[in-house]
């Protein structure tokens, strides 16, 4: 597995406002937004193209198209939505699976109760965007799956990540190579509630409110 934090200062700059806890649920919708857009411009950085040529007003140019078939997004909810239009802002032709996921409080593990994705993965890239890997438990279950339905590779993005939780997941995903993790930052640790420290609190309850 590989893991990438991105080191530039607007990306600092957004999530050190992320993190405040005075930054209330609309800005801190803005600010994720922002940043996952940011996160994903490196995220894609392998994302596969054909050659294509165009006509300009002066003459034929050569460049590249986004290959076919369309790179798959795939937020897990509910925390993982607050990341998706940043995402296919970037990616507007992609296509878009959901996964519903929860980690149990008492155990930290996770389980499944929604799942919209295509049966049949193969060929496909596919970037899994959920804000906190915290325990890993989440990801990887996640990752997992999108590799048994065929995916060819995965890259999961997150605001932010706990050193448990990188370790975690280079365990678990031991089997299957193209992996990577893309965020903004690793943290510290994780506290005795699976929260990441410093981190940024619930970033699903900072985005959508404690409901
Ligand atoms: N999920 C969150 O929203 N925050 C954490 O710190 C860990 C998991």
């Amino acid at each position: 597995m590989k893991t990438l934090v991105v080191d530039h200062p607007l990306v600092a700059h957004k999530l050190t406002a992320l993190r405040d806890e005075r930054t209330d649920s609309p800005t801190f919708r803005r600010l994720a937004d922002e940043l996952v857009t940011l996160l994903a411009y490196e995220a894609t950085r392998d994302v596969r193209v054909v050659e294509a040529t165009v006509n300009t007003p002066v003459a034929p140019a050569h460049g590249v198209r986004l290959a076919r078939p369309a790179p798959l997004v795939v937020p897990i909810l509910r925390a993982g939505l607050g990341m998706l239009d940043g995402m296919t802002r970037l990616l507007p032709t992609a296509e878009v699976g959901f996964l519903g996921m929860i980690r149990d409080e008492g155990t930290l593990k996770a389980q499944t109760y929604a799942t919209r994705l295509p049966e049949d993965l193969s060929g496909r890239q596919c970037y899994v965007l959920d804000p906190m890997l915290a325990t890993g438990g989440t990801l990887a279950a996640a990752v997992r799956l999108l590799f048994e339905r065929g995916a060819e590779d995965v890259t999961a993005i997150c605001l932010l990540a706990a050193p448990e939780g990188l370790a975690y997941m280079e365990k678990a995903l031991a089997d299957f190579t193209p992996v990577r993790v893309v965020t903004a930052a690793l943290d510290e640790r994780l506290n005795e509630h699976g929260y990441i420290v410093p981190g940024l609190g619930d970033a699903g309850d900072r985005l959508y409110g404690a409901v």
